[in-house]
């Protein structure tokens, strides 16, 4: 089993936790989003959000007027999406469906006005299969539809390149992280020890390797120019709508479908 399937799948349990200690960040990201949307002329409109996790930035666009698709490959995420979209009040404006990101225009068969792609969705798997994925989502696209890439690690984020050691410290858990960058592949590989803080001492919950891919902006606006995707824009953090100015932790990327025909 690969470490993303072990993390967002057979222990979602545990990342469940991490992504509702991050709950309100995710509305706040979600009014960024909103923010460029507007900036386009769609205060409304169906936005698709790829590795929606459990629905902390679907669930808020969903609440400010637009119609949002929610995809994770994770069920107990996406079961998790669902009930909170009910207890939000949101369950008529956002759907949440289990489908893999790679295949995406083999199991959707709809068009959408934006595509939203929040935090490290990014990298998981290889530079081509990212591509493939912008690929796949142009085909579920209009000529005017948007592609926003939020707040996502970026090869110069500081914590992420420089630092061997990193805390971090989620609700009741602790994450520890051995990390070590190959600059030459742009690849950070990280060791992960989490643990759950008892009160009176951790406690080990998970231990895990993990393995990411790296990007500069030019390389992601690289790839989405071949997969059909104009880059027209770039931020750091999206709560902000920062310039983006390493080193930012952050790296967003707003891009326009070309034109086919
Ligand atoms: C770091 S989490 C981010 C979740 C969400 N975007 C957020 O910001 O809260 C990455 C997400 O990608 C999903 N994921 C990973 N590989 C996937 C794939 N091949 N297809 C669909 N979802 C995938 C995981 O299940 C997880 O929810």
């Amino acid at each position: 089993m690969s470490w993303i399937e072990k993390l967002f799948v057979e222990r979602a349990d545990i990342y469940m936790e991490i992504m509702n200690s991050m709950w309100s960040e995710g509305e706040a990201i979600a009014k960024g989003i909103a923010e460029i949307l507007k900036r386009y002329g769609l205060s409304s409109g169906k936005v698709l959000e790829l590795y929606s996790g459990n629905g902390r930035v679907a669930i808020p666009l969903a609440r400010m007027g637009y119609d949002v698709l929610g995809v994770d490959f994770s069920l107990p995420f996406i079961t998790d999406a669902r009930e909170k979209a009910k207890r939000y009040g949101v369950e008529d404006r956002v759907r949440f469906a289990v489908a893999d990101a790679r295949r995406i225009d083999e199991e959707i068969h709809e068009k959408f006005d934006a595509f939203v792609i929040v935090a490290t969705s990014l990298g998981y798997y290889d530079g081509s299969s990212d591509e493939e994925v912008f690929k796949r989502l142009r085909n579920l696209a209009k000529d005017t539809s948007i592609l926003i890439i939020a707040n996502t690690v970026h090869r110069e984020t500081p914590n992420w390149r420089y630092c061997d050691k990193v805390f971090e410290r989620f609700g009741n858990l602790v994450l520890l992280e051995e990390r070590k960058f190959d600059p030459i592949w742009s690849k950070l590989y990280s060791k992960w020890y989490l643990y759950r803080d008892e009160g009176d001492g951790l406690s080990l919950v998970l231990r895990l390797e993990t393995e990411i891919r790296v990007y500069t902006p030019t390389e992601l606006a690289e790839m989405l120019r071949r997969s059909g995707w104009g880059a027209e824009s770039v931020y750091g953090d999206i709560r902000k709508l920062e310039r983006f100015n390493p080193p930012c932790a952050h790296l967003s990327l707003v891009a326009r479908a070309i034109r086919t025909g």
